[in-house]
């Protein structure tokens, strides 16, 4: 999909903020802006500093930031509770009674909870977890539907010191396994189950599931979202509570310890180039400042905003931007429990109709669904009362770009195109919606005190409109600490191509502006619906499976996921190919990792292609199921026959 939207790029107007945005937004002026990343570039501490004094702290720090490459540590000797600043400050600075939260559940039914309410179930269920015997950096996992419980758990822990680590709901048991036995967790918090797309996923039987393989868990706490009726959970004595019950029994009342600004937050488990996801560890002072920030100045969060982002908690931008940034800024904000195509593809148009929102926040592969689906949706309802659209996870096409600009944003709206990684915690690249041009498919320029640049293979700065790897340069507050247990793998797979500096693992080019052109991963991870997907770890699920001798994944476009996922697969000697077991690894696929990585096509091949020291040759696979053929060296090739096999296969 890159390469052409380049051609596309070029021939694009620009499109600058409307001068009814810019009056009121935080930075107004392409001059303010420079002025401000200048000073941010040369002083970094100054910046952030200014930024993080904007938060609670109990104690200040001693120095902003201590670097020893490639480890980083903010606000020196500072402590805080993370949960005062998102929750406990706004019971004193006049937004006690604002909605917190406004949550719509699937079936339809919605729930407010202003900060005082927030701040009281966020207390009571800190003390459930307390008698449960977590301490402050125990790792306490989060596996559940989005409801409001899910933010209180994360808050509850962060507010006791706990880690927690939250797992997207539509992974499967064995991804929980896998999880669980990383970070050796000492509690699960869950759900019976929530609904998605009309049906009930049932939670907690997915957890129990994993629990008859990991065996060490000591307690399960289980949020009653859909009831016994629809969805029966087996409670075993001794492990398993029911959250009302000790919620019933605990204290509204919990007093805020401070811990250090260097205390881990939480880990997210993200994809990588192995079979096994990386546990990415963030810390408490500087990742709150970034997404505290960012927030500010690229949501350019007012008090009377109605603010959304339809991303799901169990991903980093559930994170940082349904969680941590914008009740940080004291924001209101609607949470949705399902799928944006229930009952059908106006439910996110009605929500925003019905609660007023005003900045609104997406992925692009959302937004090439609503285009498929028609514009007769958006069309019936009253968006007027958005004034800002983000979208986050992917490269935006062009056409996606100006639908959203045109349907959506009413040709008023800027559009954040915000590119950011699990790793970097807070958005690194993005518009300033009050003063940056944007055009369709850039995300244009570096957030304050992020030094980011495109280096050839030598180290060397790329020059415009020359492709390269994306890195930064400086170390910002919200980076990631380490990979969980695994120094090496992070001073390797993030530090390795140049000293001292941060390669991302995408690819990018600037154009003569300075904007920032990203082209995609460089590595073996899938961007599918915007998430990403290691394609080891599929072929890892497939080998896995009794009749399946060896696998090579690749991405396809995608009109609509933007990348889909491709499996050639070598059955073991005597196993014959059908429909049936093609079907068979697709659901096998989605048992294992769950199922948003089930194959969209699956290849039966007699041999895979490889080079002589036989090693798979991806590249290759690559191009022929992107192009149908294959062009540039085969020499390395060991068995040429292969390839014309497949290349045939693929055709029909
Ligand atoms: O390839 C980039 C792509 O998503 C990757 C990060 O994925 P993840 O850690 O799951 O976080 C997604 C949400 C922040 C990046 O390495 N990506 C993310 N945002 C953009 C993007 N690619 C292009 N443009 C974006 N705006």
């Amino acid at each position: 999909m890159s390469s052409e939207n380049s051609k596309n790029f070029s021939e694009e107007s620009i499109f600058k903020p409307a001068k009814a945005f810019s009056k009121n937004a935080r930075i107004s002026s392409m001059a303010q802006y420079k002025r401000m990343y200048q000073e941010s570039i040369d002083k970094p501490g100054v910046f952030w500093a200014k930024e993080a004094k904007e938060l609670s702290w109990q104690k200040k720090w001693t120095k902003a930031l201590d670097w020893k490459a490639p480890y980083a540590k903010w606000f020196v000797g500072g402590k805080l509770n993370v949960c005062e600043s998102c929750v406990d400050q706004h019971l004193t600075n006049g937004r006690a009674n604002k909605a917190a939260i406004i949550w719509e559940g699937e079936p339809g039914e919605s729930r407010t909870l202003t900060y005082r309410q927030l701040h009281r179930e966020v207390c009571q269920f800190a003390n459930v977890l307390l008698a449960q015997g977590i301490k402050p950096k125990d790792r306490v996992m989060i596996y559940m539907p989005m409801t409001p419980e899910a933010v209180i758990a994360m808050l509850a822990c962060a507010r006791i010191g706990a880690v927690h680590s939250v797992i997207f709901g539509g992974f499967s048991a064995d991804s929980i396994v896998d999880r669980l036995e990383d970070c050796q967790a000492k509690a699960i918090i869950t759900s019976d189950g929530g609904y998605r797309r009309g049906g009930v996923v049932p939670l907690k039987a997915n957890v129990d599931e994993a629990l008859k393989k990991y065996k060490s868990l000591e307690t399960v706490i289980v949020h009653q979202r859909i009831g016994s009726a629809s969805c029966p959970v087996k409670m075993k004595r001794g492990r398993d509570l029911w959250w009302h019950e000790e919620a019933a029994k605990a204290s509204p009342q919990h007093e805020a310890k401070a811990f250090d600004s260097e205390h881990p937050l939480f880990i997210l488990y993200t994809s990588g180039s192995t079979g096994k996801p990386k546990g990415i560890l963030h810390t408490c002072g500087g990742y709150l400042t970034g997404t505290y920030a960012t927030c500010k100045y690229i949501f350019d969060m007012q008090d009377d905003d109605v603010y959304w982002c339809t991303a799901d908690v169990g991903w980093i931008t559930g994170h940082s931007y349904i969680t941590y940034g914008p009740l940080a800024n004291g924001v209101t904000q609607v949470m949705y429990e399902g799928a944006p195509n229930f009952p059908d593809f106006g439910r996110f148009w009605d929500i925003v109709e019905k609660y007023q929102v005003s900045i609104f926040y997406t992925a692009p592969t959302a937004i090439r669904a609503f285009i498929k689906a028609g514009d007769q949706f958006p069309e019936a309802r009253d968006l007027s009362s958005l004034r800002l659209l983000g979208t986050v996870g992917e490269p935006i096409n062009p056409e996606a770009w100006r639908w959203y600009h045109e349907k959506i944003g009413g040709e008023r709206c800027p559009i954040v195109d915000t590119w950011w990684q699990t790793e970097t915690g807070a958005i690194m690249i993005s518009p300033l919606p009050g003063c940056t041009p944007t055009q369709p498919g850039t995300a244009t320029l570096p957030f304050f005190g992020v030094d980011a640049a495109i280096l050839d293979e030598t180290g060397q700065e790329c020059k415009a409109n020359e492709g390269g790897k994306l890195v930064i340069r400086k170390p910002w507050p919200s980076m990631l600490r380490t990979i969980y247990g695994d120094k090496k793998r992070y001073r390797d797979t993030y530090w390795n191509d140049y000293p001292g500096i941060y390669t991302a693992g995408d690819g990018a080019r600037t154009d003569k502006k300075g904007n920032f052109w990203i082209t995609g991963r460089l590595d073996d991870v899938l961007n599918v619906s915007g998430h990403r997907l290691g394609t080891a770890e599929v072929e890892s699920a497939l080998v896995g499976h009794k009749v399946v001798a060896e696998s090579a994944v690749v991405g396809c476009p995608h009109e609509i996921k933007g990348q889909g996922v491709v499996a050639f697969v070598t059955l073991k000697a005597g196993i014959k190919t059908s429909d049936a077991l093609a079907k068979e690894l697709r659901n096998h696929v989605g048992k294992v990792i769950g199922a948003i990585a089930k194959p969209d096509e699956i290849y039966f091949a007699p041999a895979l292609p490889k080079t002589r020291s036989g090693k798979i040759m991806r590249r290759l696979l690559k191009e022929l199921v992107e192009k149908g053929t294959i062009s540039g060296n085969v020499t390395t090739l060991e068995d040429a026959q292969v390839i014309t096999d497949l290349q045939r296969q693929i055709k029909k």
